[in-house]
């Protein structure tokens, strides 16, 4: 069954300067885990929600290179749709900003950088249903409240208070950035000033519904909930997804040299080569192994060459070149990286890294 009257909005846009070094050259919500963009467990969330129309927030620098890899929607049985945000204001700015787009539907807003363990059907139903509720959001309890915004309920589930980012947070509960409005939303934002960050905070306009008599709701989950803004985020979310949803499924070569342990997924042309890989481990499309130890908790890129090296609980993205590594572990590599020995007489490291990176080596 489908929701045709419900839409979805999907926030990616921004800047995107929290996954440095990652994020100079893409956008935060194109950062694989389990070799596939977290963009893409958002949009398959949609669709599972039972959502055929969404709009995707872009913004100039990096909407060129989201429009490309979700196309149409096609993939995931939706109808994609762009809008683009020329300045990363705020959420609820770019939700202004689609307003066009949105017109009097309810919708389902999703931050496209966001990835959670379970799907959200039943709570779109819930709202469709009562539309005595004027918005719902997710919320999930946390260690670091101070670091999101954060919600205050009643006993009955019913939002009481909301903040952005306090310094002295009044529960432990973190909106998780997925949330259901009606088109009075767009009035709650007329009523909101930039805060002292300089954006429109979707925060600030939930607060002004409360504030005003509507009704908000909140569900909290309690599946895992993953931000995946800094390398051990990352290393955390790539874990976790191939934890609970990684299968055996071999598609590459694997030769009469090699061993495959545990669940392992091998794309189509990949190949492994008297190599030994130990799951939960993803292999990307023409990637190609080596002599390699591999796994566990991996993922290793399309068109990766890794020859002669042992890498474990690390992310390798697209088109990197490890050769002759005695051990790489907890690593995120971006796209193109090269790691290999010294070619120096006197073995001196030598580098030719960008802006922000991070190198820990034997001193
Ligand atoms: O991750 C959950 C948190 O997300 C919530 O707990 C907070 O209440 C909410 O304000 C938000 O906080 P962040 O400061 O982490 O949001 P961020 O700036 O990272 O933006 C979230 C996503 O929305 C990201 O994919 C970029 C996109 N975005 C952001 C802005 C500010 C836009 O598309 N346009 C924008 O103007």
């Amino acid at each position: 069954m489908h929701h045709h009257q419900m839409k979805a909005l999907v926030l990616s846009g921004g800047a995107g300067t929290r996954l440095r070094p990652l994020t100079y050259t893409g956008a935060k919500q194109l950062v694989p885990v389990a070799n596939k963009p977290i963009l893409f467990y958002v949009l398959e969330n949609i669709a599972a929600a039972g959502i055929r129309d969404v709009g995707l927030v872009i913004s100039p620098e990096t909407g060129q290179e989201v429009m490309e890899s979700v196309g149409n929607g096609s993939r995931w049985g939706l109808n994609a749709e762009y809008i683009l945000q020329e300045r990363p204001l705020g959420l609820a700015h770019a939700v202004l900003t689609a307003k066009d787009y949105l017109k009097a539907s309810p919708f389902l807003m999703y931050l496209g950088d966001n990835l959670i363990g379970c799907r959200v059907r039943g709570e779109v139903e819930q709202f469709l249903q009562d539309e005595s509720v004027s918005a719902a959001i997710f919320l999930k309890a946390v260690q670091n409240p101070r670091a999101f915004g954060v919600a205050v309920t009643n006993g009955d589930g019913q939002v009481v208070d909301l903040v952005e980012k306090p310094v002295n947070p009044p529960s432990n509960l973190a909106l998780v950035g997925i949330y259901l409005f009606r088109p009075e939303i767009f009035e709650a934002i007329d009523h909101i000033h930039p805060s002292a960050r300089g954006e429109l905070e979707i925060t600030d306009a939930i607060s002004w519904l409360i504030k005003n008599g509507r009704r908000v709701e909140s569900h909290i989950i309690h599946t895992w909930w993953l931000d995946t803004g800094k390398k051990d985020d990352l290393l955390l979310a790539n874990d976790t997804v191939m934890d609970d949803w990684l299968k055996t499924h071999i598609a590459g070569s694997v030769d009469a040299h090699s061993q495959v342990t545990g669940r392992v997924h091998i794309d189509d042309g990949a190949q492994l080569i008297r190599s030994v890989v130990r799951g939960p481990v993803i292999i990307g499309a023409g990637a190609k192994l080596v002599e390699a130890t591999i796994g566990p908790f991996t993922a290793i890129g399309p068109g990766v060459l890794i020859e002669r090296s042992t890498v474990d609980h690390s992310v390798i993205m697209e088109g990197c070149h490890i050769r002759d590594i005695a051990r790489l572990e907890n690593s995120v590599l971006g796209r193109r990286v090269k790691v290999c020995p010294t070619s120096t007489p006197h073995g001196a490291i030598s580098l030719m890294v960008g802006d922000d990176c991070v190198i820990e080596v034997r001193g």
